[in-house]
């Protein structure tokens, strides 16, 4: 396991906002809750390869902009079809203002 890495600053993400962040050849998806928890999952959809960042946050869900379908963004799993895959999920914290996150 990799230990912890920045992702981006807390603030480069708005309440209830998703942003993507790529490292080392994959693609993630980096989540700021209403109450400013942070998160990190896969950043392609496992319904088809579409940046899950890109999708509406809320109520922690994020709604794949393709085709609607959702996932709950703190446990990766999928909650409404078409996707049925569940996205995998990564530690996260805020370290004095910067998410990290610990890939692996
Ligand atoms: S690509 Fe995400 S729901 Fe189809």
């Amino acid at each position: 396991m990799t230990g912890w890495i920045r992702a981006c600053g807390l603030d480069d993400i708005e309440q209830e906002g998703a942003r993507r962040f790529d490292n080392d050849c994959k693609t993630y998806a980096v989540f700021r809750s209403a109450i400013d928890e942070v998160f990190c999952t896969d950043g392609l959809c496992t319904h088809e390869a579409v940046h899950i960042a890109d999708g509406l946050v809320m109520d922690y869900e994020v709604e794949c902009p393709k085709h609607a379908g959702a996932f709950d963004y703190r446990t990766g799993a999928a909650k409404r079809l078409p996707p049925c895959i569940n996205l995998k999920t990564y530690p996260a914290k805020v370290e004095a203002g910067e998410m990290m996150v610990a890939l692996r």
